[in-house]
């Protein structure tokens, strides 16, 4: 597997595509076979095996991995967003290589375009025909390294094919393969000469994880295993995108009793009351957590939701896609903080249904 590069250099900086999707074609469901569900110790066990992989490179970071695993599992995408040099651009680079499937990389700059993105329509002489010319986009994995580096017009290229899974040039749509994940990063938006994700397109995020500077025995472990080559160069993949589509289809299976569900309702619901937020979490929040509580359920080899697994995950989902007040704002009070807050605040169900004996069908 190669990490294929495409950069605001233009057409010139651009390798092969990787594997367009049929023309017209829509994704056929989970894109497993059918009758394969694997269980959900199979889960487990190939989540640990991936974490294990990329965690011989991205030192004391084991709660940025397997956050990073949930959303491939819950078929969402991840904004790593942090200061310079904490390790964003090598986590979504060791996870694209620890799966064997088609990656992409996009350098977003201020003057990549969105066809850049999506790709473009060329006519080929020979043929007297137009041919299409798949953007970075086609592929299993795209990494997309700064997106707040490039202009509104490509961000949002991005964010409708990510929220779409599908690609539409010239009147032709073009649907993406699963599994289809974008990982990407970006520098805090004070940082000079960046353009801001607009609410909309931070919303299409499943999750947002900031790295954090590793503590000082994983910063000692960092010196002494990466003082001579960079272990990313010669790490191998262990999984296959046959495979992730596998345990997508058995993250499905997980069980979600009416009460977690009304947790999780409670959690957004008050977001959207709080008196510290002008903007509180949309419904595709709400989905969005639970199919990541499914996926967290299934890493950890249970086949059923748990109130624990909404809160845990409460802020990686919500904070990003909700906007403090003016007032919360003055008092410095980070999005973090206040969704937290709401986690105490807002009763846990006390009586969670047993799950059925058997796993019970995706729901
Ligand atoms: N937790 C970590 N574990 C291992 N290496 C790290 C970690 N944090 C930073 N590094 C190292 O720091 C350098 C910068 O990482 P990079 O991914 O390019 O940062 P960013 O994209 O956040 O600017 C890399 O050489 C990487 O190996
Ligand atoms: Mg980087």
């Amino acid at each position: 597997m190669a990490l294929q590069e495409a950069s605001g250099a233009g057409p010139a900086g651009r390798t092969s595509p990787g594997r367009p999707a049929s023309t017209g074609s829509r994704p056929d469901g989970d894109g497993s076979a059918p009758g394969q569900r694997p269980s959900l110790a199979v889960v487990q066990e190939a989540g640990n095996r991936i974490a294990a992989n990329i965690e011989r490179v991205i030192d004391g970071k084991a709660e940025v991995v397997r956050l990073a695993l949930v959303v491939l599992l819950a078929e969402g995408h991840l904004l790593i967003e942090d200061v310079p040099g904490v390790g964003k651009t090598k986590l979504a680079k060791a996870l694209a290589r620890s799966i064997d499937c088609s990656v992409r990389r996009i350098q977003f700059t201020p003057d990549l375009l969105p066809s850049d993105v999506t790709g473009v329509s060329v006519y080929n002489q020979e043929s007297g025909d137009f041919e299409f010319r798949p953007g970075a986009v086609f592929a299993n994995l795209v990494v997309g390294d700064e997106i707040n580096r490039a202009s509104p017009k490509t961000q949002s290229a991005l964010l409708e094919c990510m929220e779409e899974r599908q690609v539409t040039v010239d009147g032709v749509t073009y649907v993406l393969e699963s599994p289809f994940m974008v990982v990407a990063t970006q520098n805090p938006i004070e940082m000079e000469g960046t353009y801001p994700l607009p609410e909309a397109q931070r919303d299409r995020f499943t999750a947002r994880v900031s790295m954090g500077y590793p503590d000082a025995a994983a910063e000692m472990v960092m010196l002494v295993d990466h003082a001579g080559s960079d272990p990313l160069e010669t790490l191998e993949p262990v999984s296959t995108a046959t495979e992730v589509r596998a345990l997508i289809a058995a993250v499905h299976g997980a069980h979600v009793s009416d009460a977690v569900r009304r947790y999780a309702i409670d959690l957004v619901n008050t977001t959207r009351r709080s008196a510290d937020l002008r903007l509180g979490a949309s419904p595709r929040a709400t989905l969005q957590l639970l199919r990541a509580a499914k996926a967290l359920s299934a890493l950890e080899g249970r086949s059923y939701v748990l109130p624990d697994d909404l809160q845990r995950l409460a802020l990686p989902v919500l904070a990003h896609r909700v906007l403090p007040t003016a007032e919360a704002q003055i008092a410095r009070r980070s999005t973090d903080g206040i969704v937290a807050d709401i986690v105490r605040r807002v009763p846990i169900p006390r009586s969670v249904e047993a799950p059925p004996v058997r796993a019970a069908p995706g729901r």
